[in-house]
């Protein structure tokens, strides 16, 4: 039974969160064609759903998590929650979700003063989070193609690094007609990232200004020509993101008591599907209580944070963008913002006003956060880093209570943001970005001997010299 692939069919539509309207899916969009606002995705047949007890879901989703057939094997797992439109060859698997949750190592957690784990999103096929929705929005785009027979297909995002990464390994698996371009804030993206998209043959095109910047660009290209947009506005995206809180519930063993998590917020895609999937498994009595959730933001890129503690939901403007080293998530006006205000007031309502809150973090947590998870054999980055900063931020604001649990994002691979700790072991930051190195988490290489001397020596010679050296550096006491 679990092993089947399911039988049940949604009747999905957009809706508006501007003017409540409904459209088909047979059209891909992206904003609604009445009054430009942002969509979400809708299953009609939802309410069928419920005649499966909450119980029986666990049962089916905790038998599936053996499955050995490949549309089911990653965030499709969750199939009838998220996109059960489509049919199974039109699912991709590129090795999506299942990432691990690491408990926090005990002397961090002492470090800390509270339990926690880290969700390594890094542990995508791409190296971030984004593999989650652009599975779901590459394997929608294949049964489009495959219905309509369309022979060319142009995929295009803006992206802070990591969209691009991931819409490009999924179009280049695809293939055929389906084309890959990715805009970037030129300088504004890692090495790593910037290799991701070129290493899957993608066309990259660089453009000054920063990631807000880019966005606007691929908004009109989107709106003037025939291409698909694979930012988060578009709605498939964020359906595949909320396979995250369907994980992030099961490995709690679907018992949300005290539980609360951290997620980064940029362009508020992550923070929307997140609530959006656990309003879902709450519904449908798959969990009974939601668990708390803190969006965490920099103070160089802070408008949620602005909005929801500062003018308390008063009124809301875009902010612009400043230095960061969580730079994936560096975007001072949010597509998403619309989304998440619309979730936020449900979730709210259904869980009082602690259980979604944002807090602000400073650059020097946010990279020192880094680094002390990652000198705990943590692979977080720099948006993993702001997690735990804003962890801790939350235990200085006394708003989370040492007996509630916590779950980290880290929503990429350290290795991506590998030269932010360089610059910081280097002291090479700008003033811009407000860190000052302290020495308690500087390391550099320790350099012995020099070529020439090398050269110098006979082989067997060099390498008791060498030893010698290496057990001088260390002190090391001979047996
Ligand atoms: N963490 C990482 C590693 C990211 O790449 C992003 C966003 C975020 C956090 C923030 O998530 O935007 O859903 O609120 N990166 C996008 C990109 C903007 O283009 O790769 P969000």
């Amino acid at each position: 039974m679990s092993n089947q692939f399911p039988e049940y069919r949604g009747n999905m539509e957009y809706y508006c969160l501007g003017c409540d309207s409904r459209h088909g899916i047979d059209e891909l969009l992206y904003t609604c064609p009445r009054c430009g606002s942002v969509l979400l995705l809708e299953d009609k047949n939802f309410d069928s759903l419920k005649n499966k007890s909450g119980r029986e879901w666990r049962e089916l989703f905790d038998n599936r998590a053996a499955c050995k057939r490949d549309a089911l094997r990653g965030i499709f797992r969750f199939y009838e929650l998220m996109a059960p439109v489509l049919e199974e060859e039109d699912i991709i698997y590129l090795g999506d979700g299942n990432t691990p949750v690491v408990k926090a190592a005990p002397a961090l957690q002492d470090a800390v003063g509270l339990p926690f784990a880290i969700k390594n999103d890094g542990q995508n096929p791409s190296a971030s989070f984004k593999d989650r929705g652009m599975a779901c929005a590459f394997s929608y785009l294949q049964a489009l193609v495959r219905k309509h027979g369309w022979d060319e297909v142009l995929t295009i995002c803006a992206s802070t690094g990591d969209t691009s990464a991931a819409a490009a390994l999924y179009a280049s698996y695809l293939g055929g007609p389906v084309k890959s371009v990715v805009l970037l804030p030129q300088g504004k993206v890692t090495p790593q990232q910037l290799g991701q998209p070129l290493g899957s043959g993608a066309t990259v095109i660089e453009l000054p200004g920063l990631f807000d910047d880019c966005m606007k660009v691929v908004e009109n290209l989107a709106q003037n020509y025939r291409v698909a947009l694979l930012n988060s506005k578009n709605a498939w995206r964020i359906l595949g993101q909320e396979s995250y809180a369907f994980e992030a519930a099961q490995w709690r063993d679907w018992n949300m008591e005290d539980l609360c998590l951290f997620v980064p917020v940029g362009n508020a895609g992550n923070i929307t599907a997140v609530m959006s999937g656990f309003l879902k498994l709450h519904e449908l009595g798959i969990i009974t209580s939601l668990p708390r959730l803190f969006g965490v933001q920099s103070a160089h890129a802070d408008p949620l944070f602005q909005y929801y503690q500062v003018k308390h939901e008063k009124d809301y403007h875009p902010v612009k963008a400043r230095a960061s080293v969580a730079q994936a998530a560096m975007i001072g006006n949010p597509v998403s913002f619309p989304r998440v205000r619309r979730l936020a007031e449900r979730y709210r309502a259904l869980a009082g006003a602690q259980a979604f809150q944002v807090v602000q973090v400073r650059e020097q947590d946010i990279i020192e956060s880094m680094l002390l998870a990652n000198r705990h054999g943590h692979v977080v980055c720099t948006q993993g880093g702001e997690c735990l900063a804003g962890l801790r931020e939350a235990l200085r604001l006394k708003i989370v209570d040492r007996h509630e649990y916590a779950l980290l994002d880290s929503t990429a691979h350290a290795l991506k943001f590998a030269g932010f700790q360089q610059l910081y072991f280097d002291d090479g930051f700008g003033p811009e970005y407000e860190i000052t190195p302290r020495r308690e988490f500087r390391n550099e290489p320790v350099s012995l001997l020099s070529n020439p001397e090398k050269e110098a020596l006979p082989e067997a010679e060099y390498v008791s010299r060498a030893a010698l050296a290496v057990a001088d550096r260390l002190g090391l006491k001979r047996r």
